[in-house]
């Protein structure tokens, strides 16, 4: 790095707001901090949205050069505070009710009457692990409940985001109409209320689910989460560098019980990272299971779940103990 060559804010504008600058040698310390405290992965053609994004951080912390932020995050941030004020300022918050309705469909009328018939006395866990402001774990809640299966105990849904802002209106649950945009009317009329010109989800809805913030790029967090019958994490890999993918899928992987199944957004895969779990097709829906469960999950899209088929079954963490 040459002397000077981060320290001076450039006098360009973007929304009214001051973008400094980033040379070369500081856009790589910057970069690679930031995949290691948050997974996400600034390539080059990012470069100038990653400038733009830490930019109001900068301001806002009365620092003046981007080096200086760079220090303040990697240097002194013992509490996490700064951490947590970067996840919010990169969370992308898109997302909505019904989304990839093909794999809540085959949670609700494969995954699910497996479980039960396989553990009838253990409640399903699912793992929303990147759930934005709720509608992911809600509309989970909504496909339960629309095939009779979110009986009271029977059902235990986490979801947690690295956003504390995202969790914050999370559990406000209160949604504007751009949210429904692909729900059916008549789940929206069924499980809704309105409040003013916003609505919200019923309590047999809420009860089940508890929300919490991880952060995936920390094991630790993951751990506490991924002992899960069924891990959503969909959306979210997609600005993450690979070796952080590879990282929290092993710990996926370690953690999850044998029949377990790992849902992932439309655009992301793990085939090309050589990762232990292995792609299934479920009721119509991709899921990834472990090696041992897929040829049940493919015997299971196309027969009815069999009481037979019982695996063993780890110790869930305490996170998921009553
Ligand atoms: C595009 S949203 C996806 C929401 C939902 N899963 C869906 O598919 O509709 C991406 C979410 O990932 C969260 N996120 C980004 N990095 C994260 C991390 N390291 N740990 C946990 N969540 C993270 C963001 O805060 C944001 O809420």
């Amino acid at each position: 790095m040459t002397p000077g060559d981060n320290r001076r804010p450039s006098d360009s504008l973007m929304y009214g707001n001051v973008v400094f600058s980033l040379p070369d040698s500081l856009y790589l310390l910057l970069r690679d901090l930031i995949v290691e405290r948050t997974g996400v992965l600034f390539d080059e053609p990012k470069r100038s949205l990653l400038a733009d994004k830490l930019s109001g951080l900068v301001t806002s912390n009365g620092l003046t050069s981007l080096l200086d932020y760079y220090y303040l995050l990697r240097y002194d941030d013992p509490a996490g505070n700064h951490l947590a004020e970067l996840m919010d300022r990169l969370a992308v918050p898109e997302t909505f009710f019904w989304r990839q309705s093909e794999q809540l469909q085959a949670i609700a009328n494969i995954v699910a009457p497996a479980h039960f018939a396989r553990h009838p006395d253990r409640p399903l866990r699912i793992w929303s692990a990147a759930c934005c402001s709720g509608e992911e774990p809600i509309s989970v809640a909504i496909a339960l409940a629309e095939t009779g299966q979110l009986q009271p105990g029977a059902v235990e849904i986490v979801a947690t985001d690295g956003s504390r802002a995202m969790i914050e209106r999370a559990l406000r649950g209160e949604y504007a109409e751009r949210s429904f945009r692909q729900l059916p009317e008549k789940l929206k009329e069924r499980y809704f209320e309105p409040v003013g010109d916003r609505w919200r989800p019923l309590d047999r809805l809420r009860r089940v689910i508890r929300y919490d913030i991880a952060n995936l790029a920390r094991p630790a967090d993951v751990h506490r989460f991924a002992a899960a019958d069924v891990i959503l994490c969909r959306n979210v890999f997609i600005y993450f560098a690979d070796d952080v993918i590879r990282d929290v899928v092993r710990v996926f992987h370690n953690s999850m019980p044998p029949d377990a199944y790992l849902f992932l957004g439309a655009a992301e895969s793990l085939t090309r990272l050589g990762v232990d779990l292995q792609l299934a097709e479920v009721g119509g829906a991709f899921a990834y299971v472990k090696a041992r469960a897929r040829a049940q999950a493919e015997r299971k899209s196309i027969a009815a779940p069999s009481a037979s088929a019982a695996v063993d079954v780890p110790e869930p963490s305490h996170e998921w103990r009553a």
